[in-house]
């Protein structure tokens, strides 16, 4: 199904559960289910042509002001927890308080349908295969499950280096399973005020539920704990705490799951221990840095429609660009094909094909910060006696030895 057709759908779900409350007096619950119309709408609106999107964002705005209608009344019964009811005296101010945070909440959740999949992200074979294991085949097979009394899901935390491929698999797993992709840094829920983040948390999983099938993916997880020793901790557990919980009314919906969990960080050693100790995260995966296999994928994926000179041999490149992140590569094939195109449009040079001396030129400007990540990883892992839960780390980190430079001078 369309993206389109499928948001279009909730709306209509929505929308008909909202008169459905509203006519029983279930002020609370109709006033969550217009607020997903009106969200429904804009998104709608921003997936449609824009001859049509006025309309729909008029309309939206509508089933806003709906829902902030209920809330305006004395509503008494507030069982969602989304909006409690305000007291009297601060209710305008605070209400329009709350008005920015459900905005912001709102934009900040980008609801994506990826259209990356797994065959595009180089190596990584067996991270793929735990991935479709946990998401992918419960979503395909739920009966084959049932049949065989495993439970799917559990959520997955993805660490590793920067730039090899944490996010592009997450949004693989959405497109393989056509779920939703929603994508959140922790950076961006978080609040300074007590109370915000867990809110707009409780908000994301919300939405996220309005949908047939959703992965929510985590970004930063680690900027979920604040500095160990600060005085923000109680307020950092809450987040926490409200992530699990959030997590666990996923689990314990008698009905088939429509949501399941993805995080991701460049920090494994900073992500709260409550977080990976819960249970909840019950597989990490190490996201290495590429192997000359994958790197030499890569940059096959990366100069497939570009004028590549015959001579090039991607198997060289990849040998030249040990100990490289995957993004710093594709970086590579930029840089290495702008050179005759610089040469072209600024000394009107005749049209040539990027050459191996363009490749040569681009990978000694360009260095690894993966030196560093391998050097900061083992210093933070081994000061912090958790070894144990980063046996993938500590390996890689080891055997972690990047291309000697000196060969291109
Ligand atoms: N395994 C991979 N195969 C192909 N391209 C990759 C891979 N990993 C990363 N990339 C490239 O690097 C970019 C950044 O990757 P990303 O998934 O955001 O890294 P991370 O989340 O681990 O920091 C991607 O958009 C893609 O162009
Ligand atoms: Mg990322």
């Amino acid at each position: 199904m369309e993206l389109r057709d499928e948001v279009r759908s909730q709306f209509e779900r929505s929308h008909k559960l909202a008169k459905k409350y509203y006519d029983s007096g279930k002020t609370a619950k109709a006033r969550v289910e217009y607020l997903k119309c009106s969200g429904f709408l804009k998104h709608l609106a921003e997936l449609s042509p824009p001859e049509r999107r006025g309309k729909l964002l008029e309309r939206s705005k509508k089933f806003r002001e709906i829902a902030d209608g209920l809330q305006d009344g004395s509503v008494k019964v507030y069982t969602s927890g989304i909006l409690p009811p305000e007291p009297t005296e601060t209710k305008r101010e605070r209400a329009s308080d709350e008005d920015k945070t459900r905005d912001r909440v709102k934009e900040l959740i980008m609801v994506e349908k990826p259209k990356i999949r797994f065959k595009d992200i180089a190596g990584l074979d067996e991270v793929k295969e735990r991935i479709k294991e946990a998401i992918v085949y419960p979503f395909i097979y739920p009966e084959e499950y049932k049949y065989f009394g495993v439970s799917p899901g559990g959520g997955i935390l993805l660490y590793g280096p920067p730039g090899c491929g944490k996010t592009m698999l997450a949004a693989a797993a959405a497109a393989e399973c056509d779920a939703v992709f929603i994508n959140l840094k922790i950076s961006d829920i978080k609040d300074k005020y007590v109370g915000e983040s867990e809110k707009n948390i409780k908000q994301v999983f919300e939405v996220s539920r309005s949908y047939e099938r959703a992965i929510l993916f985590f970004d930063e997880i680690d900027a979920m704990a604040g500095e160990r020793s600060s005085s923000q901790q109680g307020h950092e557990r809450s987040l926490v705490n409200e992530l699990l919980a959030q997590m666990d009314a996923l689990e314990s919906k008698g009905s088939p799951r429509n949501s399941l969990v993805l995080a991701a960080t460049n920090q494994p050693w900073s992500v709260d221990l409550a977080l990976r100790r819960s249970g909840r995260f019950d597989s990490s995966v190490f996201i290495p840095n590429p192997d000359a296999r994958a790197r030499k994928k890569i940059f096959e994926l990366s100069l497939k429609e570009r004028p590549v000179d015959k001579a090039v041999k991607l198997e060289k490149l990849a040998d030249m660009t040990k100990g490289y992140a995957s993004a710093e590569i594709v970086e590579i094939c930029d840089r290495a094909a702008k050179i005759p195109l610089r040469e072209r449009l600024r000394e009107h040079k005749k049209r040539r094909t990027i050459s191996t001396g363009d490749f040569d030129q681009a990978i000694r400007e360009k260095s690894t910060v993966l030196p560093a990540w391998y050097a900061r990883a083992l210093k933070e892992i081994q000061s912090s006696d958790e070894t144990d839960m980063f046996l993938d780390l500590i390996k890689a980190a080891k055997e972690y030895t990047p291309s000697d430079k000196r060969q291109f001078e």
